[in-house]
């Protein structure tokens, strides 16, 4: 070999070998690869003859870094967890000063900033890098939020660049920050997901349920809403799938598709996150413990059998246009909740997020893609960071306009026994926020009766003790 690879991939699962192809592709680069199971990396090369010239298989951890032009730059995509642990461990006493070891899996950011600190004095730039879009999106253009020392970026963020989706030319991919802000806007972004198809899918429910559309009927209107504010590749996708005829049957796919969701813990990961820091998260919350629900398939069918209630009440007052106005107001609240998050992590963290470039790079490449992260994108750009989304004019306008309608979409799915737990949880996080006088003062009483853990009052300042009658 004359000229050396200037990238190496180590890991050629589905998400490794089209991220491979993608950087050989778009990216212009010459590849080094390299497996556990080593022949997966010839085989990579022999099914893609077009990139021959590019693709560089190697049989060893060692050959894989000779084939490397320096500084290297190795991007890890082998499963997340121990694996990255251990193949960074094998590399680093092949590597030298200034090599770069970019872990693309879909790391806990909690292990990213571990491996960063622990590499910090070594030879290696480390970088954790969140991808996403799945195998196509990393075949043909993910959107890309990476992590790491911002020199380190500046060094790789043009072939990440290539590789990238492009929203109206523009690359999604960006330096989030140091250690593991790559992999916590990730996480965050996958918990956002989980609440925006929540959410649909609460609202197909109603549609089946609640107005007995036959699922060919709710395609066309989740076809006519993709055309409206609610733009959005999931919004496409459902009417796409539920338009879907199974050729065995003829019935249509979804109708014959269990109705249980997997999940892999991302989402689990950003709720849980989001408690750490303390903020909420309950639209997150709500769409995880729907999925966990939804998986208890056999549960549900015997607590139903105990629960017959009969006819549901029928809906009143819900028509398609206030499900559309429901659903975009819902989804509002649930991305101002997803913004919080990441705003709050910035700060704990140290991370300085770029919170209007993350609405940006998520517009093309990743499942939540849509027009609408354009608004929040402005909404982060204007010259005062907003404090939550739900204060922003343009988001206050829009919410204003359809709170009526999932105040109406909730309450009577709520009556007719259809379950909207993250629709209604968006409503109780909009009501709670939006209560100049809230309930916890009971709460601080009772804490106080039972734990002397003391109270402030609105009347004077100081810190508080009241002597309750004995119960
Ligand atoms: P995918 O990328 O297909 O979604 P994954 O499970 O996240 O799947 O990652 C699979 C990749 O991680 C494979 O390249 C796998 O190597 P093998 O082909 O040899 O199974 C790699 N992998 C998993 N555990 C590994 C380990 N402990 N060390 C090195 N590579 C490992």
């Amino acid at each position: 070999m004359t000229t050396k690879a200037s990238v190496g991939v180590l890991g050629l699962g589905t998400m490794g070998a089209n991220l491979a192809l993608n950087l050989a592709d778009q990216g212009g680069q010459t590849v080094a690869l390299f497996n556990r199971t080593t022949i997966k990396a010839q085989e990579l090369a022999d099914a893609n003859p077009a990139f021959a010239k590019s693709l560089v298989p190697t049989d060893s951890l060692e050959r894989f870094v000779e084939a490397l032009a320096t500084p290297r730059i190795i991007i890890l995509m082998v499963q997340a967890g121990a694996a990255v642990d251990e193949q960074i461990a094998a590399l680093k006493p092949l590597l030298d000063k200034g090599d770069i070891v970019i872990d693309a899996g879909n790391a806990d950011f909690n292990d990213t900033r571990r491996r960063a600190a622990q590499l910090k004095d070594s030879p290696i730039r480390f970088v954790g890098m969140g991808v996403s879009g799945g195998e196509l999106g990393a075949r043909h253009g993910p959107s890309i939020m990476a992590g790491g020392d911002a020199d380190v970026y500046a060094i790789i963020g043009p072939i990440l660049e290539r590789i990238a989706a492009k929203y109206q030319g523009a690359p999604c991919v960006a330096h989030m920050g140091p250690d593991g802000a790559g992999h916590f806007v990730k996480t965050i972004h996958n918990g956002i997901e989980y609440a925006d198809m929540e959410m649909i899918a609460e609202v197909y429910g109603i549609m089946r349920d609640g107005l007995g559309l036959k699922a060919a009927d709710a395609a066309k209107v989740f076809t006519r809403w993709n055309a409206g504010d609610l733009a959005s590749y999931l919004i496409e996708i459902s009417g796409v799938t539920l338009a879907e005829i199974d050729p065995d049957t003829g019935k249509p796919m979804v109708d014959v598709i269990v109705d249980e969701a997997g999940q892999k813990g991302t989402g689990r990961w950003a709720v849980i996150e989001a408690q750490k820091l303390a903020v909420s998260a309950t639209t997150l919350e709500a769409a995880v413990s729907a999925r966990i629900i939804s998986a208890h398939r056999a549960e549900r069918a015997r607590t139903g059998a105990i629960y017959d209630l009969g006819a549901t009440e029928k809906l009143t007052g819900v028509d398609l246009d206030a499900l559309e106005k429901a659903l975009e107001t819902a989804k509002i609240i649930a991305y101002a909740q997803g913004f919080v998050i990441m705003q709050e992590a910035s700060k704990t963290f140290g991370w300085n997020l770029p919170l209007g470039k993350i609405a940006e790079i998520w517009r093309a490449g990743c499942i939540i893609r849509s027009r609408f992260l354009d608004a929040i994108t402005r909404a982060f750009d204007a010259s005062e960071t907003p404090e939550n989304l739900l204060q922003v004019p343009e988001f206050v306008k829009r919410v204003k306009a359809g709170q009526g309608a999932l105040r109406r979409v909730v309450a009577q799915a709520v009556l007719a026994g259809i379950p909207v737990p993250a629709l209604s949880a968006a409503l109780a996080y909009f009501d709670d926020l939006r209560r100049r006088r809230g309930t916890a003062n009971l709460i601080q009483a009772q804490r106080d009766l039972f734990g002397a853990h003391t109270f402030r009052r609105l009347d004077r300042d100081g810190v508080f003790h009241h002597e309750w009658p004995p119960v």
